[in-house]
């Protein structure tokens, strides 16, 4: 492939992929060279690029299987891609800004989120993403030994159960979230996860979605998931991501925490959304 440029971005992590048409998914080689880049870089970044629905899904799927997305009712026609929207004069809480791992509340979590920017804002509306091999890594030793075998239980009640953010109180919400009392549902996952395709070991808990820590009672266990993310969050683990009509993000979930960032109040942002699997291990 000629023309094919993978360049790291300043931030401690992050990589802009330039010469490529996504137009045509890619396939054989180059999706094994994406991959390997993706693995190394944790976000990859595709600007300019022009793609419908079902080029978006492709591009999806020459990462993984696709990704299943409770709690949205994904675009009409379309059972795998979300819009993620806000209108400009919209004003319910703005989605996603606290620090999360997609869906760290299912068994087997989305190993990668990719988005697609339609409608971006002149100002605000950044992503942040967090690396957290980096936050594991520079944990200090009393902390890293106070964590190591914990288990957090994670849930998706605090957004989408019906007394949650995005459930019944949530009036006027443009993009299409559907609470339910499945939100209610806990799943355990260490505090330290192991990337299962570089084996490095990386912070895994969520200001979002780890409501408790095995062991722990709540008091306790907030104040630690408050300490942790408070280390998780810190800038030199922190890249900003600022969005374009066109540009393509792919991030690593099992190394990454995000949030969606607000400052763009009168303007209207839309992003498209799906989510990757992990490979079947055979
Ligand atoms: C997501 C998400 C952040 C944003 O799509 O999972 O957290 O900036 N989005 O929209
Ligand atoms: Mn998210």
């Amino acid at each position: 492939m000629t023309g094919l440029a993978i360049e790291r971005t300043d931030g401690p992590f992050g990589a802009v992929v330039r010469g490529l048409d996504l137009r045509e998914a890619p396939d054989g080689a180059l999706a094994e060279q994406l991959r390997e880049a993706w693995l190394e870089h944790q976000v990859l970044v595709f600007p300019d690029q022009e793609l419908d629905l079902e080029q978006l899904e492709a591009v999806a799927e020459a990462f993984g299987p696709i990704g299943e997305d409770p709690f949205f009712r994904p675009i009409p026609g379309q059972p795998h891609v979300v819009a993620l929207t806000r209108e400009a004069d919209e004003t319910t809480p703005l989605f996603a800004d606290v620090w999360h791992s997609d869906w760290s509340f299912l068994p087997t979590p989305p190993a990668g989120t990719l988005l697609y920017g339609v409608d971006i804002p002149p100002v605000g509306g950044d992503t942040l993403y967090a690396d957290q091999h980096g936050a594991y890594e520079s944990l200090p030793p009393d902390l890293r030994e106070r964590i190591e075998g914990l288990v957090g239980i994670h849930s998706a009640q605090r957004g989408y159960a019906k007394q949650g953010l995005y459930g019944d109180r949530d009036e006027g919400r443009s993009m299409a979230i559907v609470a339910s009392d499945d939100a209610l549902a806990t799943q355990p996952h260490p505090l330290v996860r192991t990337h299962p395709e570089t084996g490095r070991k990386a912070l895994y808990v969520s200001l979002a979605y780890t409501i408790g820590i095995e062991g722990l009672d709540d008091d306790a266990a907030n104040a630690l998931v408050f300490e942790l993310i408070a280390h998780a969050a810190r800038p030199e683990h922190v890249h900003r991501h600022r969005w374009a009509p066109g540009t393509v993000a792919l991030w690593d979930n099992r190394c990454l925490l995000h949030c969606a960032t607000g400052g763009y109040e009168g303007h209207r942002r839309e992003l498209h959304r799906l989510t990757i699997a992990e490979r079947p291990t055979t």
